[in-house]
């Protein structure tokens, strides 16, 4: 596999549009298709009172992420605080404008059901950190989250790559969804009766982890512990230069971030019934191999 089959490359300059019928109808494919829709001609603008936030060293750029929660305005993950917190939450709250406005103007059907979820500044370097096998994304996986079950729910996000030096991000994108979860799924044990139920009533997620979720997370975490997979399943290495964005659905586009540092990155949520092909949908392949509804 190379970088050629797993992107889907728009030569577009604006977050706004308007985008002609051609290049939305070529947007919806690939990122239902499980492709990345690379933007390279899109870069998101730094302002000059915000160039601090992309220098080495202050003490914050070790946080892997600090995110910004949308329905509160608050920033999490960060100690900046008083005029500079101000202007740091604003440039990060821009940045998750620009990717609503760029989704709603790629895909117009998305945008009546677009759930806009957390928005994160990523300045910290991946090369070279020590995560624990589960949390480490520079090995392959699809998005899976413990505490918040998104019951079939997509997770579509948009990314921008800020470094002020030149550096790209450096990701792997993998086989194809189906394959992978027609590889792992039989393996996973099935969901203890009664274990969401109690999980959720003490508070370690969000809502009732459904099926849906359960087999989500267990193909989330058996791809990472299987060093054969990772090594030799097929796989694209896809460099995004600095100065350039991409979109895709990361609950279906297997990927690995391996090396890069400042990048920023808007999360939505979208229901299974606001996709143009809900057969392409992780809920509907996981359904169809398990035989039975999985929410
Ligand atoms: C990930 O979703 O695994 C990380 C992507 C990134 O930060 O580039
Ligand atoms: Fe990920």
């Amino acid at each position: 596999m190379n970088a050629e089959d797993v992107l889907e490359t728009l030569d577009i300059t604006s977050w706004t549009g308007p985008f002609d019928a051609d290049t939305q109808l070529r947007a919806a494919n690939a990122l239902e298709d499980g492709r990345v829709l690379f933007l390279p001609r899109l870069p998101f603008e730094i302002r000059p009172d915000e160039q601090e936030f992309l220098t080495g060293g202050s003490g914050d750029d070790s946080r892997k992420n600090i995110s910004l929660d949308p329905a509160t305005g608050r920033c999490h993950g960060t100690s900046y605080q008083g005029d500079q917190l101000a202007r740091l939450a604003a440039m990060i709250d821009r940045f998750g404008q620009g990717a609503e406005a760029l989704l709603r103007g790629l895909v117009p059907g998305y945008a009546p059901h677009l759930q806009r979820a957390r928005t994160s500044f990523r300045p910290a370097e991946i090369r070279g950190r020590d995560y624990s096998e589960r949390h480490d994304d520079r090995l392959m996986h699809v998005d899976a989250f413990p505490t918040r079950p998104l019951r079939g729910r997509r997770i579509l996000r948009v990314f921008s790559n800020v470094a002020p030096g030149g550096e790209a991000r450096e990701w792997r994108v993998g086989e194809p969804f189906p394959d992978f979860a027609r590889a792992f799924m039989p393996r996973l044990s099935a969901q203890l009766p009664g274990k969401a139920w109690a999980m959720n009533l003490v508070g370690l997620t969000k809502a009732p982890r459904s099926e849906y979720d359960h087999y989500m997370l267990g193909l989330h975490d058996a791809g990472k512990h299987d060093r054969a997979w990772q090594a030799n399943s097929p796989q694209a290495r896809v460099d995004f230069p600095s100065g350039t964005s991409w979109a895709c659905y990361t609950d279906s586009v297997l990927h690995a971030a391996l090396a890069g540092r400042f990048a920023l990155e808007q999360t939505f949520h979208l229901p299974v019934e606001a996709m143009t092909w809900p057969e392409r949908t992780p809920l509907r392949i996981l359904e169809g191999i398990a035989g039975r509804p999985l929410i």
